[in-house]
This record gives C-alpha cells, structure tokens and sequence, in this order.
C-alpha cells in the first residue's frame, strides 16, 4: 500500500469517556469484523483487562476504509494503556503514530488522564482531532467541553467532531477526519529495515509476539533480523497484522503496522523501544530515546502457608516471563519466611500482578506495604538503593537519605479544593500552581513518591466523591529527614511491617499504626505491647490484653451448631494469619496498618 493511503492513529481519552466503546464502533462500521463476531471490547484481551475496564498492553487493529474520495485506505489504529503506571509504553506507541483522536466525554469534560495522554501525543507530533463523544445524553455540553479544551489544552476544538460512539452518530464524519486531517506517514521503502518494537507478549502457541512499526524498509517472513539494544539475531518465521484476529502476510512496508513472531521464548527478550533491523545490511542508527522501564514501587510477597512457597515461585516465574517491567529476586524475612521482593512500574501493576498470582495460581497472600527506592548516601561517599526498609544501613554511616519525588496533576471541582489542598499538605506536598477552567480547578503538586504509592489515590477519591481526576510524573530526587520506623510485636521486630517515614511525623504514624495493630490482632491468652519505635527509641506504645474467656464460652446453653461454627471460623481465620513469635498476625493487618484516614 502506498504511504499516502495509510493513516496511523491513537485514541487518548480518560477512563470511562468512551475509546473502546468508540473503537468497537470505528471497527465495526468498516465491517472489519463480520457483525456475528463482534463482541463489546474487541480490544481487551485479558481478563483482567476487561474486569478492571484498563488496557494493559498495546493492541493494534487494521481498519479498511474507502473514503469519500473514492480511495481505499488502510486505518492503523494503536490502543495503548491510558494508566500513569504505563507511561513509558504509552509514550513509545504515540511514536509509532502521526495523529491521535481526542476523545473527551461531552458530559464531562476535560480529566487529568487525558491531559498526561494528550501532552505524550503534542510530544511524539500528532495531529490531534478532538471528540466529543455521548452527544446522545441530556447532560452533554459541546460548546463547554470544546471551550475547555482550547483553554486547559490549548489546541483549536472549532472542528471537533460531535459523536456518540453508543448510537452511531459522527462515527462516519470521524473516519473522514482520519483520512483527511490526519498525516500520511513518512518513511522510505529502498532503505535498510529500521523497524520500532512498539510492544510485546507472550502467546502459548506461538511464543513471543512482537508487534513492530515499519519505519523505513521492508519486512518479510523468512528474514533474519537483529535487535539493536542486545544485538540478539531471531528468524522471523511468521509476520502479519491484526483484523482485529491475527492474519498472516508476506510483508509489512514503511508506515505500516504489525506483528512477527520469531521463536523468541521469553518477553524479557524484546525491549519496548527498541530497534530492530536485519542481520545482514542492517542499519547503524537506532531510533532515539530508548529507555528500559524500571521498577518504581517494591514490596514483598509471601505465601500466607509456608508451603505455597515453591508454587509462588514458579507462578512469578511464569508472569516475569511475560512482563519485562516486573522484577523480583528472593527474600527473607524473620517474620514471614521465604517470599520474594518484588518491583513493579506503580501501583496498579502491583496489584494486577498480585490479583494474578493470587487468582490464576490460587495462592493466597501476604503483601507487605509498598516501598519506593531510596539513595541512601554513606559517610564513606557511595549511595546504595534501598528497596527495603528492613535493609536500612546502620544510621551511624549515613551521611543524608534523598527520596523520588513526583509531579502530581489533579483536577477537581471547585467544592472539593479544600480538601484536595489539605491532602497534599498533609502528605508533604509543595503546591506549584493552581488554575481554574470553569468551575474546575487545576492544581499541580511536588509530592514524595511514598506518599502517595500507598493510599493516596484512595483519599483523593474519597475527600472529592470520585469527582477528583490525578496524574503524576517522576521527577527526581530530592534530600529529606527520613528515618526507619519499626513495629515490635510482644518485643519482637516484625521487619514487614518497617517503613520510612519523614522524622516530623514519625510518631503520628507510629501512634496511628500501634492503634490499628492493636485492633487487627486478635487477643491471645497474654498481653502483647505493640510498639513503634526509632533506632532503640519507642515513640508509641499499644497494650492488647489478655483474652477472658474462650470465644465459645459466649454461646451459653447447649448450641452445639453454633458452637461449631465459631470454632470452624475461628479455624478458619487461624489459616489467614501467621505466626510471629508466639502472637497471630492476621493477614490484612499489613497493609491496613499503614493506611491513614
Ligand atoms: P476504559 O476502557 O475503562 O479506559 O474506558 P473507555 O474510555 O474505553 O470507555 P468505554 O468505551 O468502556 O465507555 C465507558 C462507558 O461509557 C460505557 O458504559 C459505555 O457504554 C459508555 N459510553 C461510551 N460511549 C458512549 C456514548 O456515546 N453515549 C453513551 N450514552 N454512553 C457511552
């Protein structure tokens, strides 16, 4: 196909506006996909993706479109993942493409998603065409939503097309935008194969799938090609597009979008943004900007029954296999046995992955609280990365601590901006700008990173009513008093339940966290102080007495049923728990102990 009839788009929208829904629409009214097979959300693949309403991996699909023009055009369009936690894949699929769709929901308006995806758009050049999708409601407000956008995004909305992908309206007039108003891409046919490695996943019949963008050359089945960052040569023994169904062809050209397999066995092989290129006559120049992505938040998981742990290992194994971001290396803890140490790109990677292991494998749980990776500066001049707070060099050699920071964008109505304010003041945030867009506010923090890996989005949730939209970027990192705090359960350490917390407010944590330990532990037959403290210093102290009686002594008479039950609850609550030294700790009580309300 020549390169003026192929257009290569992205939609960027906020989550709930509509771009699958819009995207079902696009595939369906082009006939791409036989009505009969057409299911909601061509698009999400994996479960998980289509339960949580997210897009985890870049999906393309080849669209086939005559225009007005009597031409016939093929129609690229890229679905990247619209989550902060991904924002390195997203920036990477945005250069595989010239333009994107703007969709915004007409009944809303501008979210902070959608200004993060936008920005990565204006970066990789687009030409962007804004949407105004769920024209079909009562409450859509076209002139408002387009008044917005020129004013928050700065980016002219007079031609925005007005949609409703849920009945159909625009949809045609948005296709003839693509054709239209969206670039052709560029690229040169006789040059050696420059090709972007957009994305990749694993497959169980066929292994490894690569789905790469043609930059220049051509690409064939058969061919022998190198990857560019790890010099690693593969025989490409399939390549083909996405209907959206996987289809074989015999070769991909310049501006053109789509997938090869080469027996590669492992994910971990092939890099988001790296260059591929053939073996022989290959081209010397990689496409800039190639960065691998790296782990931002760590955590350890343990099974809850010590002798899940071989069955944790291998169910990691099998998910690192498909996921280059994740990494994890064994651990032990005095308190919770074997387990792993595990990193992921933020929080919604963790918990896509423990959701995995925890429902695909059947294992259950425990997960210690997130950590982000502190420099710790020694006296003798090295930093060392700290990924654990149970790992905190002794403080006699160390000189200062620098914790990540981030730049975090909400936007929220008017109403609600006290208490967003308050939040980010109470997490040691430092305001850097506030805005307004009608009755919208705009306001952007410096926060640490481990203020907000924890519970922060929860809280920002819950003080606005879900009205509050958030977006963050690293942004460094920056020199603060910090300090480890450890939690003593009956006068032991529990390490998994060691955090790093800034000096000023280590004992308003320590208190909140005995106080919540002392009513997730269970009474034993003694007492048990819980306490928290600095170095050798307690700063807070709980005491959870004795239990009285034995819980079966509430049942008075002869209730032999529920005398039975509440032992078999009781039993059952016993397999959640562990057991440290000679006190259960359930479960839950890691992570609930460290949340804040
Ligand atoms: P994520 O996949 O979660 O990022 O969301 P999305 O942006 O893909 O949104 P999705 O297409 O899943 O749509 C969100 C909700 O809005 C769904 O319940 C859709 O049925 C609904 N929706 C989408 N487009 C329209 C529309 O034009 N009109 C109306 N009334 N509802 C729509």
């Amino acid at each position: 196909t020549p390169l003026e009839n192929i257009r290569n788009f992205s939609i960027v929208a906020h989550i709930d506006h509509g771009k699958s829904t819009l995207a079902d629409r696009l595939i369906q009214s082009t006939k791409t996909v036989a009505d009969r097979d057409m299911k909601e959300q061509m698009l999400d693949s994996m479960d998980i993706e289509r339960e949580r309403g997210i897009t985890i991996k870049a999906q393309t699909v080849r669209i086939n479109y005559t225009a007005d023009d009597g031409q016939d055009y093929i129609l690229n369009l890229i679905d990247t993942p619209g989550h902060v936690d991904f924002a390195y894949e997203v920036s990477r699929s945005m250069r595989a493409v010239e333009g994107s769709l703007l969709v915004v929901d007409s009944t809303q308006g501008v979210e902070a998603q959608t200004l993060a995806n936008v920005y990565h758009a204006i970066d990789a050049d687009h030409e962007i065409v804004p949407v105004l999708n769920k024209i079909d409601l009562p409450a859509a407000d076209c002139d408002r939503v387009a008044e917005q956008i020129e004013d928050v995004i700065g980016i002219d909305a007079s031609e925005a097309i007005r949609v409703s992908a849920k009945t159909g309206i625009g949809i045609k007039e948005t296709l003839e935008a693509i054709v239209t108003r969206l670039p052709a891409p560029k690229g040169t046919l006789d040059a050696p194969l420059k090709a972007m490695l957009v994305d990749s996943w694993y497959d169980s019949y066929l292994g490894v799938i690569v789905l790469v963008r043609i930059m220049d050359g051509q690409l064939r089945k058969g061919d022998r090609v190198r990857m560019m960052q790890n010099g690693s040569v593969h025989h490409v023994d399939r390549i083909g597009v996405f209907r959206p169904a996987m289809t074989e062809i015999d070769v991909l050209g310049p501006g053109e979008l789509g997938f090869l397999t080469a027996s590669i066995k492992q994910v971990r092989d092939t890099r988001v943004g790296d260059t591929i290129t053939h073996e022989k006559k290959g081209t010397d120049n990689a496409l800039p900007g190639f960065k691998p992505s790296q782990p931002v938040v760590f955590c350890g998981l343990f099974p809850v029954d010590a002798a899940e742990f071989e069955d944790l290992r291998d169910s990691i194994e099998k998910l690192a296999l498909n996921d280059a971001s994740f990494s994890y290396e064994m651990e032990t803890s005095a308190a919770l046995g074997f387990g792993f140490r595990c990193g992921f790109l933020g929080l919604l990677h963790l918990e896509v992955i423990r959701d995995r292991i925890e429902r695909e494998y059947d294992i259950d749980l425990i997960t210690t609280a997130p950590s982000v990776i502190y420099d710790i500066h020694m006296k003798d001049g090295s930093v060392e990365q700290l990924h654990n707070p149970a790992d905190m060099p002794d403080l006699t050699h160390v000189d200062h601590i620098e914790e990540p920071r981030i730049k975090a964008t909400i936007l929220v109505p008017d109403e609600y901006l006290g208490d967003v304010l308050k939040l980010c003041q109470d997490r040691r945030g430092i305001q850097e700008n506030l805005t307004y867009a009608g009755s919208r506010a705009m306001v952007v923090y410096d926060l640490p990173l481990n203020e907000v890996v924890f519970d922060f989005y929860d809280r920002l949730k819950s003080v606005t009513k879900g009205y509050a939209s958030f977006d963050y970027q690293m942004i460094g990192y920056r020199t603060d008093s910090l300090v480890k705090m450890s939690i003593l359960v009956n006068d032991e350490p529990v390490d998994a339940l060691s955090t790093m917390v800034h000096r000023d407010r280590a004992e308003m944590r320590g208190r909140a966290m005995v106080e919540k330990l002392k009513d997730l532990i269970p009474r034993h037959m003694f007492k048990i102080p819980i306490q928290a403290a600095i170095g050798g210093k307690v700063i807070a102290r709980e005491t959870l007495s004795a239990m009285r009686k034995d819980v079966t002594a509430k049942c008075y008479g002869g209730d032999a049923t529920r005398k039975k039950k509440l032992l078999e609850k009781q039993k059952a609550g016993k397999k959640k728990m562990r057991q440290f030294g000679k006190v259960d700790i359930p479960q839950e009580a890691f992570i609930s102990a460290l949340k804040m309300d």
